[in-house]
Parts: structure tokens; C-alpha cells; sequence
């Protein structure tokens, strides 16, 4: 019988050990050398090099791979390295519907990257069906579908579009970084591949860059990816594998508590008067409300806010924290906000006056307080 999710976060594939006296550590092994002595040069079930394969990079793979009820799992240096292999993937001169306002990285790999590989790219507002419909083209083989998205908190229909791309014969995949494995299964929901910046909340100590896909099936897309991987050698360091690992035993805990913090947060911020709106999936005036309790059944670590006032009110607001830290990123164990519209620049889809918060593991008074003081002073 199959474990359940907590217990597939913290046993998988623990076979790298150290040679010599019998007996494995409890702590997998680091492996580090680059390359390794084989018996056989035609053999296939041998490490050859650590760029084609690895022994913690496996064990990565295997156990995320798990946490999705995947078929194969391909692990990269970067998030954005993992998004980039699956465009690189694609079929020639393919056409790609991107959510409009995905992480801002993701939109700009494939305005600026992608489209000088000969592919074309619509970026367009996946909440709504109709809009992937009008953008679609011949030529579409592949639906990049951020939900919730980054910073803006919208919610896409997995299933819908699922469905939808599928019978055009195209491929969908779910960046599921802010939703985590631990909420949303975007495999079970229809997806073909499920994507994550391991940086975030999978690493979840702000001290390790990964990212990684999972594959419903092994097919050809998935070979290509795996291609992309080896050949490319966009490759995590069996360190980074070993640290985001260990990171993923604790996730369940880790995100269930920030959650936690992050409903108290957002409910306290809702109708303050220093804050327009608080854009966050687990209040129920959020126009994705219902959907996403099918999708996560949660609002997760992330919210953002509309700052009463302009730009300027707004930054006031992020270098006036002390406790929450002015930094890019999320999913950390510490709280972090940022000013999206200014780290975007001149093309960011972030409205002026929002800030992007991650919510960590402190106790939520303290970020209340922190908050608070912070709108206070930015008012001064
Ligand atoms: C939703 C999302 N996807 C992808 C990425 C890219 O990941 P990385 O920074 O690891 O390249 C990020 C980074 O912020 C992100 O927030």
C-alpha cells in the first residue's frame, strides 16, 4: 500500500551511502565526486558522471516525483532552469499561452528567450477559458498555467484547461510553486507536468536554488526534458539536492503553520484602512474563492497587498518593517516583502501600489505588530 503524503515527504529512495562497513546513515550520503569507476563502459544501470546522473539528484527526483504521484521527475539548477528545459522541449515552431501575469521570470524567458528559439507566445488572462480560446493557434503545444498567480493571486481552472488543451492535442503544465505539493495536485487535476522553483518553499530556508518538473507520463516531451538536462547540464550540485531533500521532510509542517499565519494575516488586513484590498485565496471576497478550495483547499503562504496610497506609500511601508525583511523570493521560513512593480520594472503587470508578502514561521502577532507600525510610519 501506498504511504501517505507526510510520510512520502520524509522516506523515499535512501540508498546513496558511503561504501565500506555495512549499515546507511539515516541522513543520506553527499555524493560529490563528478565522476564514477565503472565495471562495464557499455553498462546502463552505472553512474557514468555527475551531469548525466547522480546519486542525490535521484534521490531528489524520486521523492518529489512521489509527492505527486508522478511517472518521472527531472530536477534543475534554477526554477527557471526547469521552465526553460520545457521550452526547450517543445516541438519546432510551437505557439505557447502563458497566464498573463505568471512570475514576471517566467514571461520574460519566453518574450525574450523562447520567441528567438522561433516559438510564439500569448500571454493572456487563464482565469478566464475564453481568453485561451481567442489566443489559440495551429500551432499551440503548450498551456503554462501559474495558479495561484505570482504576485497577483488569480486563480486558473487545472481541469478546464486541461480538458481543453488536450483535445488540441497539447500538453498543459502547472507551475505549482506557491501552491506547494502539499495543496494542490495539479497531475491529479489534469495536468501533464507539474513545475516548481525548489528555492521556494520546497528549499523553504532561503539558502538553496532548484527547481524541478514532474511528468504524468513518460513520453516523448518527457525524454526531451530529460535530454535537456543532461545535455544541457542546466544541473543542480548534489549539495543543493542533499539541502532541498532534507528541506522537503519538514514541508508538510512548514506550510501548514505558515498557512496558518498567512489566513490570520490577511483576515486582520482585510477592511484596515491603511490597506485597499488584501489579495489572498483563503478569504472568501477573493473572485477565486470557490474555485481554489477544488484546486487547493487553501489560500497558502503568500498574499499580497494593496497599500492605501501610491508607489511611494507603499515602499514606505516595505523599508519601514523591522521584524519582516525587504527581500526578494518566498517560501522561506522567515517572513520577506517586496515591492513587486519596482524589482519588475517599466513591463511589470504588479499594480504600483502592491506589496508581496511570504509569510514565515514566526508567531502572527509579532508580523501583526510589525505591520502595523510599518503602515503607521509610512503615513508620517
Ligand atoms: C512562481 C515562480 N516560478 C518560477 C520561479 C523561478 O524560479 P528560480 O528563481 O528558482 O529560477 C519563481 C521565482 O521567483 C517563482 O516565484
Amino acid at each position: 500500500m501506498k504511504n501517505k503524503f507526510d510520510t512520502r515527504l520524509v522516506h523515499g529512495d535512501e540508498s546513496a551511502s558511503l561504501p565500506g562497513k555495512k549499515g546507511k546513515g539515516v541522513s543520506p550520503a553527499i555524493e560529490l565526486s563528478t565522476t564514477f569507476v565503472r565495471d562495464d563502459p557499455r553498462s546502463t544501470d552505472e553512474y557514468i558522471y555527475s551531469r548525466t546522473d547522480n546519486p542525490n539528484r535521484q534521490m531528489l527526483e524520486t521523492r518529489v516525483c512521489a509527492l505527486e504521484n508522478g511517472a518521472g521527475a527531472v530536477a534543475f539548477a534554477t526554477g527557471s532552469a526547469a521552465s526553460m528545459a520545457l521550452f526547450q522541449a517543445l516541438p519546432t515552431n510551437s505557439h505557447v499561452i502563458v497566464t498573463g501575469d505568471a512570475y514576471y521570470g517566467t514571461v520574460l524567458q519566453l518574450n525574450k528567450l523562447v520567441t528567438r528559439m522561433g516559438h510564439s507566445v500569448s500571454a493572456v488572462d487563464t482565469t478566464d477559458l475564453t481568453h485561451i480560446e481567442q489566443a489559440w493557434q495551429d500551432n499551440t503545444a503548450l498551456v503554462w498555467l501559474e495558479t495561484p498567480s505570482n504576485p497577483q493571486m488569480r486563480i486558473s481552472d487545472i481541469k478546464a484547461v486541461a480538458t481543453f488543451a488536450h483535445e488540441r492535442n497539447a500538453k498543459l503544465c502547472c507551475d505549482n510553486t506557491l501552491a506547494t505539493s502539499l495543496w494542490q495536485q495539479p497531475l491529479k487535476l489534469g495536468a501533464d507536468f507539474s513545475m516548481h522553483s525548489s528555492t521556494k518553499f520546497l528549499g523553504g530556508h532561503s539558502d538553496v536554488l532548484g527547481g524541478i518538473i514532474i511528468a504524468h507520463k513518460k513520453d516523448e516531451m518527457f525524454d526531451r526534458i530529460r535530454e535537456v538536462q543532461q545535455i544541457g547540464g542546466a544541473v543542480p550540485s548534489p549539495f543543493d539536492c542533499w539541502l532541498i531533500l532534507r528541506s522537503i521532510t519538514t514541508l508538510s509542517v512548514r506550510v501548514r503553520r505558515q498557512t496558518k499565519n498567512a489566513l490570520v494575516l490577511a483576515q486582520h488586513f482585510d477592511k484596515h484602512e491603511g490597506v485597499k484590498q488584501v489579495l489572498y485565496v483563503g478569504l472568501e471576497n477573493h473572485p477565486g474563492y470557490a474555485l481554489n478550495q477544488t484546486q487547493m483547499g487553501q489560500g497558502g503562504a503568500l498574499l499580497s497587498l494593496l497599500i492605501e496610497g501610491t508607489a511611494e506609500t507603499a515602499i514606505a511601508v516595505a523599508k519601514n518593517t523591522r521584524l519582516i525583511k525587504q527581500a526578494t523570493s518566498l517560501g522561506g521560513v522567515e517572513s520577506l516583502i517586496e515591492h513587486r512593480h519596482s524589482v519588475e520594472g517599466a513591463t511589470s503587470a504588479s499594480p504600483p501600489n502592491l506589496l508581496r508578502l511570504s509569510v514565515g514561521l514566526e508567531d502572527p502577532e509579532d508580523l501583526i505588530q510589525d505591520l502595523e507600525q510599518a503602515l503607521l510610519m509610512a503615513r508620517k
